[in-house]
């Protein structure tokens, strides 16, 4: 900490004479010191990115779903870096991220008409989909397996970092794993500082929950089903409307183990989260008493504006007597705005050490499946 302080004084006293990223990049690279750097998106900052990239470093930037870390997704040594810095354990696979769509069947197979119509349907968006690899995307992005992960973002900055580099990137969500995915630049520099050498602020991010992520098999019948490793914004609903009515489309994010990712506890905040199943007949005290709180211990109640107002006065006593703190998501009927609020929350519960999390519950269908899928794994 106090190394920090004292490389970032010698670098903003040197920056008066010298390009401060030179000076960085020396600190770096022959004293380890990482500085990290927020820039805003300009000219100077995207050709930075490119030529960090082009040296098998790390950038995080932001898509339209979360911020990722990135790494050329072709060099084995530049992928490690991801997975140290996120302390993320090697058998859970990167996404590889593309400028174009055109560029993906250089590295990976597109092998059966429903793939095709997901493609053209999807992407770029929100949507990401496992494909048979090509040997030029090395064995430790994938973990070893004979698929990898595509995405095309539709986030025009994501897009022309991609084009500038040259290479596909790895790219994960840029937090230290078990930790909730950023949706600010704010967020990915509390977690990866001192880790990485640059950020690239490009504001909040849209959807601030992660792509979905689907694979498409064929049965013993020759049928083919889709699955939905995990579910988001293109919902199971979204895909059915764009197959032919005989293509099966089931979730698979729960108990099977299909995705590497399923086998983890994801998006957690420090403090111990508990699901709220709104019942009106009974005072709020007593519904968290019976769910197991503390009252000595800190508090916040996460919910939407609908269920804080029919609470409102029974939250202030709360708060006067225990500091209870209410965090509104969001509208009930905007389930995107209460994405969007979620894992900002948390990290803000982080910040303001919040011992227990209060979260309402939702109705488990279309968005609110994904919301609901991403809460559950938060729980304690
Ligand atoms: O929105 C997103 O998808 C963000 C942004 C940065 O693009 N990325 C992201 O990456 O969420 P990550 O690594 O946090 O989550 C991708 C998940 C992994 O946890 C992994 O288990 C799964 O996708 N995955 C990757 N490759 C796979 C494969 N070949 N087969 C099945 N699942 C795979
Ligand atoms: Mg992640």
């Amino acid at each position: 900490m106090y190394l920090q302080t004292f490389f970032k004084f010698l670098v903003s006293s040197c920056g008066l004479c010298v390009d401060k990223f030179i000076v960085y990049s020396f600190l770096y690279h022959t004293i380890c010191v990482v500085i990290t750097q927020v820039f805003s998106a300009n000219k100077q900052s995207l050709s930075q990115s490119a030529q960090l990239l082009q040296a098998w470093d790390l950038v995080s930037f932001p898509t339209e779903t979360v911020y990722g870390l990135f790494a050329d997704a072709t060099n084995a040594d530049a992928v490690r870096k991801i997975f140290f810095a996120k302390s993320r354990p090697a058998d859970n696979p990167l996404i590889v991220h593309f400028a174009d769509m055109e560029d993906v069947s250089q590295y990976a197979i597109i092998e059966n008409d429903i793939q095709k119509l997901l493609i053209d349907r999807f992407m770029p968006g929100p949507f990401t989909i496992v494909l048979p690899k090509k040997n030029n995307i090395p064995d430790l992005t994938t973990w070893w397996l004979d698929t990898v992960c595509v995405r095309v973002p539709d986030h025009i900055l994501a897009r022309q970092i991609i084009r500038e580099a040259w290479f596909p990137l790895a790219g994960p969500s840029a937090n230290i794993s078990w930790r909730p995915s950023p949706s600010s630049a704010q967020m990915v520099l509390s977690d990866m500082d001192t880790k990485i050498p640059l950020i690239i602020d490009g504001s909040r991010t849209l959807y601030g929950i992660e792509s979905t992520v689907v694979k498409v098999e064929q049965g013993h019948n020759q049928h083919y089903l889709v699955k939905i490793l995990r579910p988001w914004f293109v919902t199971k609903e979204d895909i059915e409307s764009a197959l032919p009515d005989d293509i099966k489309v089931s979730y698979t994010d729960e108990g099977v183990n299909e995705s590497p990712w399923s086998r983890y506890r994801h998006y957690s905040p420090r403090a111990s989260v508990l699901l709220f199943q709104h019942k009106t007949q009974k005072p709020l005290q007593d519904m968290l008493l019976d769910m197991g709180i503390d009252f000595d211990k800190s508090l916040s109640f996460i919910a939407t504006k609908e269920l804080l107002g029919h609470y409102s006065d029974e939250l202030e006593s709360l708060h006067n007597e225990y500091g209870c703190i209410t965090m509104p998501l969001g509208s009930v009927s905007n389930l995107l705005e209460c994405s969007q609020s979620l894992y900002q929350l948390y990290a803000s519960c982080d910040k303001l050490w919040v011992e227990q999390i209060v979260i309402e519950s939702f109705e488990e269908k279309g968005v609110g499946y994904s919301l609901m899928n991403r809460i559950r794994k938060s729980l304690s």
